[in-house]
């Protein structure tokens, strides 16, 4: 059993949902946009109490949460789950789902498919895909079947293998310039805002003049007008690799392993449960139980039976159904 989920859970209601006019807007006002990823329902509420402005349901929990080693592996139906169970979670900042790898680049068909599932099935507000090229078409077909759509380009990790690794791009003129004409190419197709991940930041300073909807950047310097991290980096829950772009905030992990170990530690030693963690029986109806127990225990007897069933079927339910008291 584990306390019911309040939803949604936000300390202030008087925060209205995020749009995309407003994301729009804070580009052109100056104002740094806020994104984080978040992959289920708990994530979904810090980032709502935090007050961040777009959520990204990102293919990174492949491997933050899926145990992937790569984000390639994961399934549409695995990224619908998570998005759903973020949807229930959410209800100010901008949804955004990613477009697993093989799930949008076949044709405009698939791409729109994948995308609508993303919006009826996970209640997102706008999906994501990555690079340039035949992206760009998708991105098209998506807009044009009414879908709002973010970009990616730079470090696209879904095709990390074909740049090299995980490593910074656009690293020579002639690469930041082919990631400029993607850029443009995906704004040209209606892309409402763009991801830069992990270029230089002179680079992207010399780029950003060129676009025109918001860009959110993850290793791309401060002249973004966005920044994105991953949940479980920017915490430290996450272990492996770091990358140099990630600031942590936190080290949860270090504090969840700490809790489950003196969890473990108070279990063996018996100091948990403690009185105040058990349910209580009025005295007479104990007494009661002790006597029916002891005439079931009787090999004659058969008439405890009845009760002895009916007990545990309570019990179960109260234990099910999160009864306190
Ligand atoms: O999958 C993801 O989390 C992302 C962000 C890093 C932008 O694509």
């Amino acid at each position: 059993m584990s306390t019911a989920p309040v939803v949604p859970n936000t300390p202030d209601i008087a925060r209205l949902p995020v749009t995309l006019p407003q994301i729009a807007e804070r580009k052109r006002l100056g104002e740094p946009i806020v994104m984080v990823t978040a992959y289920d329902h708990p994530s979904a509420q810090v980032a709502e109490q935090a007050g961040v402005d777009m959520v990204l349901v990102g293919d990174s929990a492949a491997m933050t949460v899926l145990g992937y080693p790569s984000t390639v592996p994961v399934s549409v139906d695995e990224m619908l789950m998570l998005a759903a169970a973020v949807r229930r979670g959410l209800r100010t900042p901008l949804l955004i789902g990613d477009l697993p790898f093989g799930s949008y680049e076949a044709s405009d068909e698939q791409a729109v498919a994948t995308a609508q599932r993303f919006v009826k099935e996970a209640g997102c507000d706008a999906v994501k895909l990555e690079r340039g090229g035949s992206s760009v078409q998708r991105a098209a077909a998506i807009v044009a079947a009414g879908i709002p759509v973010m970009g990616h380009v730079g470090l696209t990790p879904q095709t990390a293998t074909a740049l090299g690794g995980y490593r910074a791009q656009a690293r020579t003129a002639q690469r930041a310039l082919a990631l400029a004409h993607d850029a443009r190419a995906l704004e040209a197709a209606g892309c409402f805002s763009l991801v830069f991940e992990a270029i230089p930041a002179a680079v992207a300073g010399e780029l950003m003049p060129l676009v025109g909807v918001p860009v959110i950047g993850i290793g791309a310097g401060r002249s973004t007008d966005g920044q994105v991290l991953v949940f479980h980096d920017l915490l430290g829950i996450h272990e492996g690799l770091t990358p140099r772009f990630v600031k942590r905030y936190a080290a949860l992990k270090e504090e969840m392993v700490a809790g489950v170990r003196a969890y473990a530690d108070d279990v063996r030693a018996s100091r948990f449960p403690g009185p105040e963690h058990v349910y209580s029986i009025d005295p007479e109806e104990l007494t009661e139980l002790r006597a029916a127990l002891a005439a079931y225990r009787e090999p004659t007897a058969v008439a405890g039976t009845a009760s002895g069933a009916s007990g545990a079927t309570e019990e179960s339910a109260a234990s099910s159904s999160g009864v306190s008291g």
